[in-house]
């Protein structure tokens, strides 16, 4: 794939690096992360949304090549897929960090999220877009919303949908750990919502240390409580979960 990489502490930086390095992120490095959740029959219940943060070109470029980035890539696509899957599928809601226009008067130059996301264009911009592995189900009804800081519902419509849809649950997966994620876990447990990270779905970029990731899944997530549970478990806890109502 042929396209330019921002180059902000957003993206941090090179694939190079990343190869160097080894390991940006989560793949059981230095260990494999500890669910909280020791519950076997874990069920996310019927009022329940999937939410796929931030999975575009310009990030996830940062990482394709890596070890970890491909773990990464191939743990959360089947995970969408199996969302798709299910019948009736739950609610699930992709986001795109990009900019009105050209001007992006969402940040300009002086917001402090310019200094990470501003390199980032508008929807046109393959950047921009949704990396190719990760498929979206516009008739299953997924919805795909526009952001422009690291919280995934700063500036759109989140928090009403989850709202008027009664949701009671949502399930994260996205990149960066340490930018959406972790901001939509505290934010979506303010509001009350039962938050759900899926370990092996989240990736922290180079040249951050793996350390970050750990730290943020191990300590800093079970602490809110935020629940952190592995991909067997939300693969397994999806065939519990349902029929989902949206
Ligand atoms: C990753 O590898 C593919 C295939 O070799 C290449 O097209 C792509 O540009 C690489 N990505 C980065 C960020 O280097
Ligand atoms: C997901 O993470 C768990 C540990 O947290 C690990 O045991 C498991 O092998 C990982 N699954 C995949 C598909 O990498
Ligand atoms: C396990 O989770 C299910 C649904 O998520 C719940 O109904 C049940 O009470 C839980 N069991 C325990 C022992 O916490």
């Amino acid at each position: 794939m042929q396209l330019k990489y921002i180059s902000t502490a957003l993206l941090s930086a090179s694939a190079a690096l990343a190869q160097s390095s080894g390991k940006p992120g989560y793949d059981c490095y230095p260990h494999c992360i500890a669910s909280t959740v020791s519950n076997n029959s874990l069920s996310f219940g019927r009022h329940y949304a999937v939410l796929n943060l931030d999975l575009i070109n310009g990030i996830v470029g940062g990482v394709e090549n890596t070890t970890a980035g491909k773990a990464w890539i191939d743990s959360t696509a089947n995970w969408i897929d199996a969302v798709h899957s299910q019948n009736p599928p739950p609610l699930s809601i992709f986001t795109r960090i990009y900019f009105s226009n050209s001007h992006k008067p969402e940040v300009g130059p002086d917001a402090p999220f310019a200094a990470v996301g501003g390199a980032l264009g508008t929807a046109a911009q393959p950047e921009t877009e949704l990396y190719p592995a990760f498929n979206v189900h516009k008739k299953a009804g997924d919805v795909v919303l526009q952001k422009t800081r690291y919280y995934a519902g700063a500036g759109n419509a989140l928090e009403q949908i989850l709202s008027t849809q009664h949701i009671d649950t949502v399930v994260l997966s996205g990149i960066r750990t340490s930018g959406v994620i972790l901001s939509t876990a505290y934010r979506l447990f303010d509001l009350d919502y039962k938050v759900y990270v899926i370990a092996n779905n989240t990736i922290e970029s180079p040249p951050n240390t793996p350390d970050i990731n750990r730290n943020i899944l191990e300590g800093i997530l079970p602490k809110l409580p935020v629940d952190v549970i592995t991909i067997e478990q939300a693969m397994a806890a999806l065939e519990r979960s349902g029929p989902a109502i949206y």
